[in-house]
């Protein structure tokens, strides 16, 4: 009898719970900002022969070693918390009980163990899943063991859940499969972060719903893999501004669109296209997840991604993502709403010849007319920090941005109080330097 009281009590809270989040994000009180963390993926690969590449194959080892820079080189106290494990962790085979199991040679200790220790230094693991049959580079799958698998990630400790989308059979069962891997998490009662391929692997054939999508992913990857090299990154960014109607809207606390891997301080973008990286991802609200050797990255790099400005626009609280306003000859006009009716404002000059270009705009562009109505201070983050002073809503700004570069500024709205006339800063000409 109290066995049965109890499952019906059980039951009604599940409805309850179903009908109070039937409509919004993933309500699994995680990513309330954009998840921030490193992710092996784009940097490392599936690189597995340790003997050969002892330093950069997927072990335990790796992943240690990124948990301990983590702590001292100051990335975890930016905000820098996942350590993440991509695809290639594990054996071929899931173990007598069905689990799947991580390569004994290169993960000796076991998950449970690599858990234990990222979390002792304060910071928490990533795991990475494949809603088919096999995972993208060939290991075992989920398709068929979501409850086993998620209860398994969430024994072993982990906090966040990458879960690809190769190998998924019909659209229906990858549907299924991303919605039936979110209920598992939910069930384990452990918090887990739940990172989606969902949209991307349907798009071909399908429109994504985002509102459903959001109702069970915290984040979701919409485009193709990120490379490092500047076509990859531009890309992404066109991408996203040309399906910017249909993505913007739906991102917020709990639920963000993720353009992938942030590939700053490897080989093949230009400074310039970094710090286009890095601007853009915080004006799209992105999940900030590096992909690079954290032994061996220039000061530079490490400036550019530990910037505290930068990652308040990427973690403002409001959680809206930002959107391209205008693309005029060569310059791109991205804004992001703020906090407190502030705005961010990136200028990216997408011309690849020449040198710096000059782009012109009123303050009138920005947020509606209201960005600087009456007045606003205007401060730029990127390329460097620089006080611009008081403008008001007729002011012009005259902007030099480096070829594939991107200047990146916050504009602070002021009211008119009796006591706070501002001095305005009408036609200011301004050249930022580059570091
Ligand atoms: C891709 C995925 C990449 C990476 C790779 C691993 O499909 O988009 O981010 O996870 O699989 O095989």
């Amino acid at each position: 009898m109290g066995t049965a009281v109890g499952s019906w009590r059980g039951a009604t809270l599940a409805w309850v719970l179903v009908l109070l989040v039937g409509a919004g994000a993933l309500e699994n009180g995680l990513a309330r900002t954009p998840t921030m963390g490193w992710l092996h993926w784009e940097r490392f690969l599936c690189s597995t022969d340790c003997a050969r590449e002892p330093l950069s194959c997927i072990s335990e080892h790796l992943f240690m070693q990124m948990a301990d820079l983590m702590v001292s080189d100051g990335w975890k106290d930016v905000g820098y918390e996942y350590v993440c494990i991509d695809d290639c962790w594990m054996s071929l085979t899931r173990d007598d009980q069905d689990r799947l199991q991580p390569d004994p040679e290169r993960f000796p200790s076991g998950i449970r163990k690599l858990a234990d220790y990222v979390h002792s230094k304060g910071l928490k693991l990533g795991i990475y899943g494949d809603v088919g049959n096999k995972t993208c580079a060939g290991f075992p799958g989920s398709y068929g063991y979501y409850d086993l698998d998620a209860q398994t990630f969430a024994d072993w400790g982990v906090d966040l859940l990458k879960f690809d989308g190769c190998n998924y059979g019909t659209q229906d069962q990858l549907a299924e499969g991303y919605r039936n891997m979110s209920l598992a998490l939910n069930k384990t009662g452990r918090s887990i972060v739940y990172s989606c391929e969902w949209p991307l692997y349907m798009r071909p054939m399908q429109k994504p719903n985002y509102t459903e999508i959001k109702h069970y992913c915290n984040h979701w990857r919409n485009f193709a893999d990120i490379y490092d090299a500047w076509n990859s990154v531009k890309n992404t960014l066109e991408w996203t501004a040309l399906h910017q109607d249909s993505i913007v809207d739906v991102a917020g606390p709990g639920g963000w669109n993720d353009p992938d891997m942030l590939v700053i301080g490897n080989f093949g973008l230009s400074w310039d296209q970094q710090l286009t990286q890095m601007a853009l991802w915080a004006i799209m609200a992105a999940p900030l997840l590096m992909s690079n050797d954290l032994r061996h990255i220039s000061p530079q790099a490490k400036w550019l991604l530990q910037n505290k400005d930068v990652i308040a626009i990427n973690q403002d609280p409001l959680g809206k993502q930002g959107y391209r306003i205008t693309k005029e000859n060569n310059f791109e006009l991205w804004e992001r709403p703020l906090s407190g009716g502030a705005y961010a404002v990136a200028v990216l000059n997408r011309q690849e010849i020449g040198g710096p270009q000059i782009f012109s705009f009123s303050t009138s562009f920005i947020g509606n007319g209201l960005a600087c109505n009456p007045a606003c201070s205007i401060q730029q983050i990127l390329p460097t920090s620089e006080d611009w002073g008081l403008h008001n809503w007729v002011s012009f700004l005259n902007i030099e941005v480096n070829p594939t570069g991107t200047v990146l500024l916050k504009v602070v709205v002021i009211g008119e109080t009796p006591d706070e006339k501002p001095v305005m800063n009408i036609n200011k000409k301004l050249s930022p330097d580059i570091l």
